[in-house]
């Protein structure tokens, strides 16, 4: 069951994962604007260990590089899990304040919250910072009523990890590249072992009916819907390189993201099925 928000609209949990470079940052980052401008109550979190959601919602590099990652933010995290016994750390403890208090504005709209990356390379110290990362990531998408997108980190390892569990919909972002097929196969295949039940293949940078006929094949095989086509789009390509943001008129692949989320709201409806 899902939760109503402020706006009466129901809450939507997405994660967009892939293999690195296919897109992921850039989906993640125009769909939380995209809902923003639908008038929705948005929350981006930017689960990447090398994290650039910011650039993407229009923060300038400085501003960008003057977050601190919640995993990294050592007072915040002895705060919240400090105890005068030496080697323990309290598991419990309310994470609505980190929200509020680390959650930074952005010209696009929505909030942005940047994670950071907990080493759990065996070191006790790390211990704390995973317990916050975990609770945080688990009142954000079980119960915060808005909508919330997480930018995953390339690859498969983050499912190992259950970082993404209890999202609504997990978007798996491809190209038409058959190592970028491979690696979201890889996913899909893992994320059937989760309990997360809406898995849609989104592809990107699409070029022509080859490219799409690659794309579809993969999620055929797979056994999950295409949930959008994302064109090629110069003008994505160009402010990739420049670092200024999406001129939204004439963007292809914009308007393909205004049409994915407004399938995605419509889909997570009371008495929608995904
Ligand atoms: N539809 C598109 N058309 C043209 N260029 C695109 C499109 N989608 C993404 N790009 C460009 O591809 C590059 C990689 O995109 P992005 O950073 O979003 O990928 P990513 O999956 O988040 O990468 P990483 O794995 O490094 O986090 C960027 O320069 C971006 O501007
Ligand atoms: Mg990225």
């Amino acid at each position: 069951m899902q939760e109503q928000d402020g706006s009466g609209k129901c809450a939507v949990k997405i994660a967009v994962c892939g293999k690195g470079g296919v897109g992921k940052t850039f989906i993640a980052g125009s769909l939380a604007e995209e809902f923003f401008r639908q008038g929705r109550a948005v929350l981006a979190i930017d689960a990447d260990s090398s994290p650039n959601l910011a650039l993407t919602l229009g923060l300038s590099p400085q501003d960008a590089q003057a977050i601190v990652p919640v995993a990294e933010n050592e007072e915040l995290i002895r705060l919240k899990t400090g105890t005068s016994y030496a080697g323990v750390f309290r598991l419990t403890f309310t994470v609505d304040d980190i929200i509020a208090d680390h959650a930074k504005a952005t010209p696009a709209g929505p909030g942005l919250l940047v994670m950071g990356t907990v080493r759990t390379m065996g070191s006790g110290c790390t211990c704390p910072a995973h317990s916050v990362i975990k609770a945080l990531v688990r009142h954000l998408i079980v119960e915060r009523d808005e909508v919330v997108i997480l930018d995953m980190e390339a690859g498969i390892e983050h499912l190992g990890r259950g970082t993404a569990e209890g999202v609504d919909t997990l978007l798996v972002v491809t190209d038409a590249n058959k190592k970028s097929r491979e690696t979201a196969s890889a996913i899909i295949r893992l994320a059937r072992a989760s309990s997360i039940r809406d898995i849609r293949l989104a592809g990107n940078r699409v070029t022509g009916d080859r490219d799409a006929g690659a794309i579809r094949s993969c999620a055929d095989e797979n056994g999950v819907p295409v949930g959008i086509l994302i064109p090629f789009d110069p003008v994505v390509a160009e402010a990739g390189i420049t670092g200024e943001p999406v001129a939204r008129d004439g963007s292809g692949a914009l308007a393909a993201i205004e049409t994915l989320a407004k399938t995605l709201a419509g889909d997570s409806a009371p008495g929608a099925g995904p």
